[in-house]
């Protein structure tokens, strides 16, 4: 068997570990094992592509290798759960920033159209994405403040940058000997990645982040293109879809539409003032503990508080003292609760918290009127009835968790904050709400401590 042929065919292996890897993350259950077939699959078609280059100078593929990698594994292990969203979007960024420097350095005097078509666009699609994801960073971790950046003319310099970028692309394929376009290409690139992410809100970050993701698998697929090379082409393709279909998924989570997400610039922290009526009702954990003996059936719905509390551990603990009393106990999980996708389903899985109680929205929501005691830990936006009831709300229409319905609410939270959409919360002024104030991790501990 040739070299070349041994090529082909293990691309085509890590084409099909990929798809199987993609689909086994479809699921809680196998999650964990589609994110190793796919990693083995990249595995395989790096040693494939090695095989086929004979000109390759190893050590310094080795160096990259270990050194990357060592970086990998010690930011994974240092990052806390909590700061996923912003670790994803370095990842997008610096898969963008591999596609531009593929892309430049596929260009060759002897490049043909095509190639030159594919180079700027993996250089164009790659600058952007980590330009942008750059900035989705800098938003996620607040470290350029997560409101939404807007000027008088910035419709203006975007068309420009616009304009500037197709006449640079269209000059470079013209004159591809010629460095100085390719610059202006690469140049106006990185700024139209800023333009386009500033003027997004801090809450539409993760469908920002989600849309990036698919832009660094286009970039990728467009640099498969310019290198000749069938597994960049194919994984660049799989991202690329995975992440719109992700990003489509989320928008429909929050009822909201992709160009209204990226072009309205209104879904920064909001400062809408939401009128509400009632008033607050505290309850001790003592009480908390009487109305939760006598209930016999309860559905638990988490938010981002209780990634920050750490509470999945003591969480599970409750349910299973919960199901000891005789009650079935039910969670409830809103698609963009927490944030990140599937934020709620990973933490409630490192708890062992078994699958099949975990339900979704559109599956807890019809059996509301039937729960005794709704708690919800640490969400606030996911269970905002103001989504349904009223009309000038920011989150106007998103599908919510109709907690209201269940006969009695408990709200853990440490205060009266608003959540990430930083608006009121009707619900926690409801006749049927009682407010368990204080630390998720430490009311559920105090409601152990009660039971046992
Ligand atoms: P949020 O609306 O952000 O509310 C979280 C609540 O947790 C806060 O009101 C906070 O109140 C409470 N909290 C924080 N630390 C706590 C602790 N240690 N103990 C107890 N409570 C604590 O969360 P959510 O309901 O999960 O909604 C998610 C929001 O984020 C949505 O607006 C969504 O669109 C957005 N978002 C989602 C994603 C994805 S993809 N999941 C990504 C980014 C943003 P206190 O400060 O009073 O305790």
């Amino acid at each position: 068997m040739t070299t070349e042929l041994m090529t082909q065919l293990g691309y085509v292996l890590a084409a099909g570990l990929f798809i199987f890897g993609l689909k086994m993350l479809g699921s809680p259950a196998t999650a964990r094992r589609g994110n190793m077939i796919s990693s083995i699959g990249m595995l395989v078609a790096i040693v494939s592509a090695l095989l086929d280059q004979g000109i390759v100078d190893f050590t310094y593929i080795a160096v990259g290798m270990v050194v990357g990698g060592a970086i990998g594994a010690i930011a994974a292990r240092a990052v806390a759960m909590t700061a996923m969203p912003e670790m994803v979007a370095l990842f997008n960024g610096f898969g963008g920033a591999a596609s531009l420097l593929v892309g430049w350095a596929a260009l060759s005097p002897d490049s043909g159209t095509f190639t030159l078509v594919t180079i700027v666009l993996s250089i164009l699609i790659g600058g952007m994405t980590l330009t942008g994801s750059l900035v989705a960073y800098g938003k996620l971790s607040e470290t350029i403040g997560s409101g939404a950046i807007t000027f008088s003319g910035q419709q203006i310099v975007n068309s420009l940058v616009v304009l500037g970028i197709v006449g640079g692309a269209v000059m470079f394929c013209m004159n591809p000997t010629d460095p100085n376009w390719l610059y202006m290409v690469i140049g106006l690139a990185l700024v139209f990645g800023i333009m386009a992410v500033i003027p997004i809100g801090g809450a539409d970050m993760p469908v920002v982040i989600s849309l990036l993701n698919s832009y660094s698998g286009l970039a990728a697929c467009a640099a498969g293109f310019a290198i000749n090379n069938n597994a960049l082409i194919v994984a660049g393709s799989l991202v690329g879809a995975s992440g719109i279909i992700l990003t489509q998924i989320m928008c429909k989570a929050m009822n909201r539409s992709l160009s209204n997400v990226l072009f309205s610039g209104f879904a920064s922290v909001s400062t809408e003032e939401t009128v509400v009526e009632g008033e607050i009702k505290p309850i001790s954990v003592e009480d908390a503990y009487y109305v939760l003996e006598a209930a016999t059936n309860v559905a638990i719905i988490p938010g981002y508080g209780m990634a920050v509390a750490q509470a999945q551990h003591v969480v599970k603990e409750l349910t299973e003292l919960l199901e000891n009393n005789g009650c079935e106990v039910n969670f409830g999980i809103h698609p963009v609760a927490g944030r990140m996708p599937g934020h709620m389903n990973v933490l409630l899985a490192e708890a062992d918290v078994p699958y099949d109680q975990l339900l979704e929205m559109d599956e807890i929501n019809p059996r509301m009127e039937m729960v005794d005691v709704a708690i919800v830990i640490g969400a606030n936006d996911v269970v905002n009835p103001a989504a349904r009831e009223v009309e000038s709300s920011p989150i106007y229409g998103m599908p919510v968790i109709n907690v209201a319905d269940a006969r009695t609410v408990f709200v853990l939270k440490r205060s009266m904050a608003s959540g990430f959409a930083g608006i009121e919360n009707p619900l926690f002024y409801k006749d049927n709400t009682r407010m368990l104030f204080g630390d998720a991790k430490e009311s559920i501990g105090g409601l152990i401590r009660e039971f046992s």
